[in-house]
């Protein structure tokens, strides 16, 4: 069962810090006509009302219990109006955009990747003019901007996935070149009472809707992190807090429009400038998933971490050299093939993983529908494993004669003499300050890591780094561990070549 919290996403703004600074960015004179597109129990129109009595205001609530308990308690309030309605799909507010909008304020705390079945998100992506649809956060922004009008201001807070990701690319440039932002707070969800997804910030934006293109791409704003607490927002005088200035034609301009938010100016200056990228010297691609890992997949031995659910391998059937790429699968007895798996290893992650791989099975793998035979030129080639998710640092360890499965984005330079020093870069600081400015999540997919900038090591740089890697490299498939002075010397060398 879903609960009725989940399905409306109603985690109200229980924050009295959170509720001011929100209404006080909307900078209010009591004239304005505001719209509430998700109004909950009402907590921004309480605050709102009780400064400025004489707005007029529109709520839209989906929830029929939630709609109830507002209808009474603003029921002696002739300029407040409940309406019980989807935002997304309103009639009435879609013929309201489509005239320009005309509401001088809107202001939401709007539900975060609200459930909906895949029908609705087919319709709300026709709706949306392809709008990515499955966070709803991202298509009440769009036509909370759409119900402004001319000059109006809108305040929301929403998790700050917005400002980097792929799916959101297209929200972006709308923000960018149909509003100029005011101001940008990013802060851990914890500070939002009852909501810690580990997975994002919530960030807390302020814009003003504008349909002069290029007085918005002049427009420059503040983005505002470092807080100490909750009650530190707004306060944007203080000294520990940084303020990073961003001119919106610049962050247009950046692949993707991204806003590269690291405190480190030189780490957004490398990414915005990049010649050369990982992308276009290295093919990057996910690997293969069995469908079924239970039955298909073996562990060498029950003491390694997470096998409770696998069966050991039996040893005397596994084909550890698999130079000759054996793509369409393994004739003989010995069917199983060393695969490596998600899991943060340095350098070099020891044959612990094993996957069925005789010709009938890879046959099958092919047709299944669960199964995901995908990338398979770069099956058993000579590649960096980066796992798709990374806790702390981002990690790489190298792959040859191996599968690599789906949690794992495969990295093959096109330049093969390049993979050692690619090894040391995708194990060092530098690279991981890279990602996580061009990303914040702990996301690593492909599309990210081509992104990075890749800086072409002197011959010499080049040449230590290779020598420390092969050291590493042997000194763990020895003994597990290596010597960190080698990693030092690699990481040293690698912030000269970057600056940071
Ligand atoms: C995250 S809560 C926020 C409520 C309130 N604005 C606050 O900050 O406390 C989101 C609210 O939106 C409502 N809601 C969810 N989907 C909606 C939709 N499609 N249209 C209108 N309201 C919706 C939920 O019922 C919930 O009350």
């Amino acid at each position: 069962m879903i609960s009725e919290q989940r399905i409306f996403q109603a985690y109200y703004t229980k924050s009295e810090p959170i509720v001011s600074y929100m209404v006080d960015l909307l900078d209010l004179n009591g004239t304005e006509t505001i719209f509430e597109p998700c109004a909950g129990d009402g907590v921004f129109l309480d605050s709102i009302l009780s400064k400025y009595e004489t707005v007029k205001v529109d709520a839209f609530e989906l929830n029929l219990s939630a709609y109830n308990k507002l209808k009474n308690k603003y029921s002696d309030l002739e300029n407040v109006s409940i309406k019980q309605t989807d935002t997304l799909t309103d009639l009435d507010l879609e013929f309201l955009c489509s005239m320009g909008g005309k509401y001088d304020a809107v202001i939401a705390n709007p539900p975060y990747g609200a459930w909906r079945n895949t029908e609705d998100k087919a319709s709300l992506k026709r709706r949306f003019n392809g709008f990515y649809a499955k966070e709803s956060y991202s298509l009440f922004l769009y036509r909370s901007i759409e119900a402004l009008n001319e000059g109006g201001k809108l305040v929301f807070i929403i998790p700050d996935t917005y400002l980097n990701l792929n799916m959101h690319k297209d929200i972006r440039k709308y923000i960018l070149t149909n509003t100029k932002i005011k101001e940008i707070s990013l802060f851990p969800s914890s500070y939002f009472p009852g909501v810690n997804f580990g997975y994002a910030n919530l960030s807390i934006i302020a814009l003003e809707k504008c349909s002069n293109y290029s007085s918005n791409l002049n427009n420059s704003f503040n983005i505002y992190k470092g807080f100490k607490s909750v009650e530190e927002l707004g306060k944007n005088e203080l000294q520990h807090l940084t303020k990073l200035n961003f001119k919106q034609e610049n962050v247009l301009n950046n692949d993707g429009h991204i806003f590269l938010t690291s405190k480190n100016q030189n780490v957004s200056d490398t990414i915005r400038k990049a010649k050369l990228t990982i992308g276009d010297i290295c093919d990057c691609a996910t690997g293969f998933y069995s469908g079924n890992d239970k039955d298909r997949l073996k562990v060498l031995s029950k003491s390694i971490r997470n096998s409770k659910r696998y069966e050991e391998v039996d040893k005397t059937k596994i084909t550890y050299d698999c130079s000759s790429r054996p793509l369409n699968g393994i004739e003989t007895e010995k069917v199983y093939v060393p695969i490596v798996k998600g899991g943060n290893v340095k350098y070099f992650k020891a044959d612990n993983w094993f996957m069925e791989w005789s010709k009938e099975i890879v046959d099958f793998y092919k047709k299944d529908k669960k199964a995901r035979y995908q990338n398979s030129s770069y099956y058993f080639r000579k590649g960096i494993a980066v796992p798709m998710v990374s806790s702390s640092s981002i990690t790489g360890a190298i792959i040859e004669n191996r599968l690599f499965d789906q949690s794992i984005v495969g990295i093959f330079p096109k330049n093969e003499e390049l993979i050692y020093y690619l090894l040391a870069f995708f194990n060092s600081p530098t690279c991981n300050k890279l990602i996580r400015t061009i990303n914040p999540s702990t996301n690593n997919s492909s599309n990210y890591i081509k992104k990075i900038p890749f800086l072409e090591p002197t011959p010499e740089q080049e040449r230590i780094i290779t020598e420390n890697i092969k050291q590493i490299i042997e000194q763990v498939k020895l003994s597990g561990n290596y010597d960190s002075d080698l990693e030092n010397e690699n990481n040293k060398l690698i912030n000269e070549l970057y600056g940071f």
